[in-house]
């Protein structure tokens, strides 16, 4: 094998999911595009029943709703803004009353209001905390309240209950002109982790992924021109970019006993962007 030119080859495996969540119940919210649109499918692949958030797009959440129940399971869409404590609490309710309960949240709501420190606005700042840290925040807290209701029924998980907090490769690495950003998935990381400490002794299992650069429309521009992406590509030392299925493929694995002694870790899927690739070539 020639170990000296690099693999350009830029597509992801196939999506070769097993059935590991059958009879489990998911809410995945922002799961009409993106990461949550991929990984709500694929927990609908692995046999869970699926709650679809979103907050615009009713099409494009019906899309993910149908993509599922093509594979057997159940899905229903949920309009729902996470940052509302009204909204998240009207929702818990009426999926716990259309599902029986919950047994996955995947916390996956979020957004960037990107902009020069100098220049960024107080609404900026709030849109985005507002969305990524306290959303979650909220969707956790009626999360862990359910599965502290219903505890342990050992036939459908060895855990009380599941919480995935979508983070970000930039809980780690600064990010400049995304100050606001950066903060949200730094706090996410702490809040997850203070949350996993908390909760293992009920076996409620509380992680994180952290995922890098995927291709969905939140980074359009930094991989739709092949300018765009080749500069992309320096960050990225296994030389593609990420896939959303990337993504669902780590979340149902975690969502599932197959992750049991698994607890407050962050999973990065990142193709190797937290190994700071500058330093292969200096330092
Ligand atoms: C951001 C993307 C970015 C990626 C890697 C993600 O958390 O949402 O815009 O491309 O991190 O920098």
């Amino acid at each position: 094998m020639n170990t000296t030119t690099p693999v350009t080859r830029s597509t992801a495996p196939p999506l070769l999911i097993p059935k590991t969540l059958k009879g489990q119940r998911a809410l995945v919210t922002g799961a009409n595009s993106g990461i949550g649109r991929a990984v709500a499918i694929a927990l609908g692949e692995a046999g869970a029943d699926v709650a679809v958030n979103y907050v615009t797009g009713d099409q494009a959440a019906n899309d993910v709703v149908a993509a599922i129940r093509a594979q057997g399971a159940s899905a229903e869409a949920y309009r729902a803004d996470v940052s509302s404590e009204e909204q998240v609490a009207t929702m818990f309710r009426e999926v716990i009353a259309r599902f029986g309960t919950l047994d996955i949240l995947v916390n996956n709501a979020g957004l960037q209001r990107d902009c020069a420190f100098p220049a960024m606005t107080l609404e900026q700042w709030h849109t985005v905390l507002n969305v990524n840290l306290t959303g979650q925040f909220l969707c956790a807290r009626e999360a862990v309240r359910e599965f502290l209701r219903r505890g342990i029924v050992p036939d459908v998980s060895c855990a009380a209950g599941k919480i995935i907090c979508m983070s970000s490769v930039h809980q780690e690495i600064a990010w400049a002109g995304h100050a606001n950003y950066a903060t949200s998935k730094g706090g996410i990381k702490l809040l997850m982790e203070s949350l996993a400490q908390e909760m293992a002794p009920h076996r409620i299992r509380v992680n994180a992924i952290a995922p890098g650069a995927i291709r969905t429309p939140i980074n359009t521009s930094a991989w739709n021109t092949p300018e765009a992406y080749k500069s992309l590509m320096t960050l990225v030392p296994y030389g593609r970019i990420g896939e959303p299925e990337d993504i669902a493929r780590a979340a149902v694995w975690l969502a599932s006993d197959l992750s049991d002694y698994v607890v407050g870790t962050t999973l990065f899927v990142d193709g190797g962007m937290t190994l700071y690739p500058g330093f292969a070539t200096g330092g």
